[in-house]
């Protein structure tokens, strides 16, 4: 059956991913990509998940062509033009810790706020934002990190406190964290020395299991975090 997808952060490395992965599963999909690389078209609308207005337009945008079974939030930030996760207290700066949470927490909840409208109703969808196990607090066994761990932490809690709400008036919507594994992309780049053989994975191998994910969700399964393999994140 086709599915009617929206995928925001779509020229992104797993954003990209997922628009190949859905087009090429099922050619009648309706994927809708949205990017702050778009210019408006019939399938490609502008998204700056930084800037309240441009989400409010895009939902806007995209209502005309909802509701929607899947709604992926693959947008993130690492590092910056001028600074990297933090190795110590010492590397501890308010506006990279600003910068971190307005893409990884506040985006991703204003994408909430305008886009939880547009899920099906009347057969389950899913909201899926793409998380990091480094948020998860209990498994936190090496430390660093501050910023990106914190802002994942914290998206961890919005998810959970958007599940409870969304479900007093849509039974089907599935609200997940996706944790990705560590993959091939500009935000992973730097930090690719250390992975252990066959455990950085290509965009399109993390996706398609990711989806496969995705498929055996149910609303029961909402509020939580979900790794590629399938496995329950702790939060
Ligand atoms: N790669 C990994 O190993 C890994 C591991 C764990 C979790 N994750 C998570 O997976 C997600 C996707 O990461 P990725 O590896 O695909 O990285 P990526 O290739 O760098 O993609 C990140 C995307 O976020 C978009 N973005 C950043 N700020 C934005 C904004 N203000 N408005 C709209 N879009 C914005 C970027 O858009 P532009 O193209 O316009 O710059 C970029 O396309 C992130 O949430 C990341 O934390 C990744």
């Amino acid at each position: 059956m086709s599915q009617n997808i929206a995928i925001i952060g779509s020229k992104g490395a797993i954003g990209k991913g997922f628009v190949d992965f859905y087009k090429k599963q099922n050619p009648s999909n309706s994927i809708l990509s949205l990017s702050r690389k778009n210019k408006e078209a019939d399938d490609e609308f502008f998204i700056d998940i930084e800037d309240e207005g441009s989400v409010c337009d895009a939902a806007d945008l995209c209502s005309k062509k909802g509701p929607f079974d899947k709604i992926i939030i693959a947008t993130g930030i690492l590092h910056g033009v001028d600074f990297s996760p933090e190795k110590t207290l010492k590397n501890l700066n308010k506006e990279n810790m600003m910068k971190v949470f307005s893409i990884n927490t506040l985006g991703p909840a204003l994408v909430a706020r305008y886009f939880i409208p547009l899920m099906k109703k009347e057969s389950p969808s899913i909201l899926g934002f793409l998380s990091a196990r480094v948020g998860s607090i209990s498994d936190n066994q090496l430390g660093g990190w501050y910023s990106y761990r914190a802002s994942k932490a914290a998206l961890n809690m919005i998810i959970k406190t958007l599940s409870i709400e969304v479900a007093r008036n849509n039974k089907n919507a599935v609200i997940v964290g996706l944790h990705p594994g560590t993959v091939e992309s500009n935000l992973s780049n730097p930090f690719q020395g250390n992975v252990p053989d066959g455990k950085l994975f290509s965009p399109e191998h993390s996706v398609t299991q990711m989806a496969e994910v995705m498929n055996k969700l149910t609303p029961s399964d909402s509020g939580n975090c979900f790794a590629w393999d399938g496995k329950r994140i702790e939060f």
